[in-house]
């Protein structure tokens, strides 16, 4: 199977799927990642599964069927299927009847459960597939989230991502006491560099007009990274401990998008006020999905962006990466990184 290739999304590369914890042991979950439609599972050790979830027989649901120790059964004419997707048994076949099993398959998704969540890779072509990389991870200290968010936006991957990123949106979208004003805009610097599939905002003092920061304490270093296809991890040292906001953007489809929001901790107080906070997150949230909401009424007769320097210039470089990795995978050629070491100048 060769997927479309004209909706804009990236392929040959990880993405996020689904949290540890929605995914049960004997349960078959079914979601659709870039228009396909997958069904998960996990096997009698735990581990996750992933296959295209239509039987190859007669397109029904693989989903709809049920999970038999470590096989999938399906629900319309009882086909068996292992977790690799092969066929090892057809109920209606007479014992003369000798039809090559092994030859039936069912497209398998490779699959990696890292600290609590779960990530699949999304080839361009089964037949060809080469497995890039690890999934993004957070240090391995946490093995799962603390608080997570999960929401869905009414738009396609592009504009979510660039919609997230763009830092000078902050004082007229997340306009609250505890986030930030329009008075307390002023001028930022912020000095970026390349790494690994995308670009980091290096290491500095969170911005001091943020309240939000200032609860975990003064002693506070930042450093935020993006990553294709729409991974941010904002790592917050905070004297020896550390905060990890993990930010991932997954197409449902070309009109949906899936944000999951997951914070990691290694300090103890934050267990008493995290009954505070999430209220906070999912406002956050909100506000930045009601925004995009809006912009699909205009997007709807214009579809040109503008973008500005500099304060666009990081979702400049998540369509020039997303570029740069596209031709790379085609061409199976190295990826070559177009972000340099820059200083970025804004007010927010
Ligand atoms: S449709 Fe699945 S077994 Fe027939
Ligand atoms: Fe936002």
């Amino acid at each position: 199977m060769i997927t479309n290739q004209e909706d804009g999304f990236l392929r040959d590369i990880w993405y996020f799927a689904v949290r540890s914890d929605e995914l049960k042991l004997g349960c078959l979950l079914s979601l659709k990642l870039l228009g396909e439609p997958i069904v998960l599972g996990r096997k009698k050790t735990g581990q996750p599964f992933a296959l295209r979830d239509i039987c190859p027989h007669r397109g029904i649901p693989l989903s709809d069927g049920r999970l038999i120790g470590d096989e999938l059964e399906c629900c319309y004419h009882g086909w068996r299927f292992n977790s690799e997707g092969t066929c090892i048994c057809i109920p209606s076949l007479t014992e003369d009847q000798n039809l090559e099993l092994s030859r039936i398959k069912v497209p398998n998704y490779p699959v990696q459960e890292l600290s609590g969540c779960i990530w699949i890779f999304m080839p361009s072509d089964f037949r060809n597939m080469e497995l890039k990389k690890i999934p993004p991870t957070v240090p391995d200290v946490f093995s799962k989230p603390a608080m997570t968010e999960k929401l869905t936006f009414p738009c396609h991957i592009d504009h979510a991502v660039i919609g997230l990123m763009d830092p000078a949106h902050g004082p007229f979208v997340h306009q609250s006491w505890w986030w930030r004003s329009r008075k307390s805009v002023h001028t930022k610097s912020k000095v970026f560099g390349p790494t690994d599939l995308g670009f980091a905002m290096l290491k500095h003092k969170p911005s001091s007009n943020s309240l939000a920061y200032k609860i975990l304490g003064r002693d506070i270093e930042t450093e935020i990274t993006f990553r294709l296809p729409g991974i941010r991890i904002e790592t917050i040292h905070v004297g020896r401990n550390l905060v990890v906001g993990l930010t991932t953007v997954t197409p449902i489809d070309r009109k949906t998008t899936q944000i999951n929001h997951l914070v990691f901790w290694s300090m103890s107080y934050l267990w008493l006020i995290k009954p505070f906070l999430k209220p906070f997150l999912k406002r956050f949230l909100q506000q930045d999905r009601d925004i995009v909401e809006k912009q699909q009424r205009g997007l709807q007769y214009e579809h040109n962006l503008m973008l500005i320097n500099d304060a666009d210039v990081q979702a400049k470089w998540y369509f020039r990466l997303k570029k740069s990795y596209g031709d790379a995978a085609k061409n199976k050629e190295p990826f070559i990184n177009p972000v340099e070491l820059t200083t970025l100048n804004w007010r927010s």
